[in-house]
């Protein structure tokens, strides 16, 4: 893994919100290159710029500066994103996933439509798919035939995950898809992500959850204020963090985790 082609090019990327006085630079300068099978995580405080990050990264958010390149490829065109059929082979999965589902589709009609969208199969086809997928998160027919309300959050959290997959993507950008979700659900969707990383699937995790992205990414960035203050090979960080800030991060996972980190805090 990680050896394969460069699949985004993230560029001095900056996003700033707003004008003058008032204006927040919420990302600033980041760089990141995914290549194709590279599990990559953004770890960092709240507001720290993760979101506005990944959601660039999906080209929902015109970067201020810098450019993003997807094979090659602007993903901005003017002020139009993914153009040339790039679009399904980036999905992402939202924070809030309430928002991202239509609240008048069940699961099971939400998946089915990206399933015919992007296989191009008839509707029972589509539906099977769906529930397929479905049930691979942990989502029961019963709860599959709901709509988002009716859902609890980390149910409505697997159907985007389930969502997401069926256009069969070779990006995930998934922002905090474990947040909502109780310890062994987690360990499920992780597994799950897990077993899809192959050289035609790649995934960004933004996490604030230090263990999730350790099980997870072989690559890690520390973002700050907009800033990736520290990046490098996941298990390097984790055992040998450089910046105040991530010890600082890491110390504060509780548990055996964070407790080399603690150690090494309180030496410093
Ligand atoms: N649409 C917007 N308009 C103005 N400011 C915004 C907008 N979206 C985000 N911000 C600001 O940008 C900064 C970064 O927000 P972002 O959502 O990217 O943080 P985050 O790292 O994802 O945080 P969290 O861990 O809480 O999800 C914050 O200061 C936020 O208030
Ligand atoms: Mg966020």
């Amino acid at each position: 893994m990680g050896k394969g082609n460069l699949l985004m090019d993230v560029k001095n990327v900056s996003v700033t919100f707003g004008t003058g006085a008032s204006a927040v630079e919420a990302v600033k300068n980041c760089s990141i290159k995914v290549h194709e099978g590279e599990p990559i995580g953004i770890v960092g405080e709240s507001g720290s710029g993760k979101s506005t990050l990944a959601r660039a990264m999906a080209g929902l958010q015109q970067p201020s500066a810098g450019e993003i390149l997807f094979r090659g490829e602007s993903i901005f065109k003017g002020n139009k994103s993914y153009q040339n059929g790039n679009r399904n082979q980036v999905q992402m999965v939202f924070q809030d996933p309430y928002g991202s589902l239509n609240p008048q589709l069940t699961g099971l009609s939400a998946v089915a439509e990206s399933v015919r969208i992007h296989k191009k199969v008839g509707r029972d086809e589509s539906e099977e798919n769906a529930l397929k997928l479905l049930q691979r998160m942990g989502i029961s027919k019963i709860d599959a035939l709901k709509k988002p309300r009716q859902l609890s959050g980390g149910q409505r959290q697997r159907v985007s995950v389930a969502r997401a997959l069926s256009a069969s993507p070779s990006l995930l950008l998934a922002d905090e898809p474990t947040s909502a979700i109780d310890q062994s659900a987690q360990a499920q969707l992780l597994k799950l992500f897990h077993g899809l990383l192959d050289d035609n699937f790649s995934i960004v995790l933004v996490s604030h959850d230090l263990g999730v992205i350790r099980y997870l990414t072989k690559r890690v960035y520390v973002m700050k204020d907009g800033v990736f203050v520290e990046s490098g090979d996941t298990e390097s960080v984790f055992n040998d963090p450089q910046e105040d800030y991530t010890k600082l991060l890491l110390a504060s996972i509780p548990g055996e985790l964070g407790k080399a980190a603690r150690a090494k805090l309180a030496r410093s």
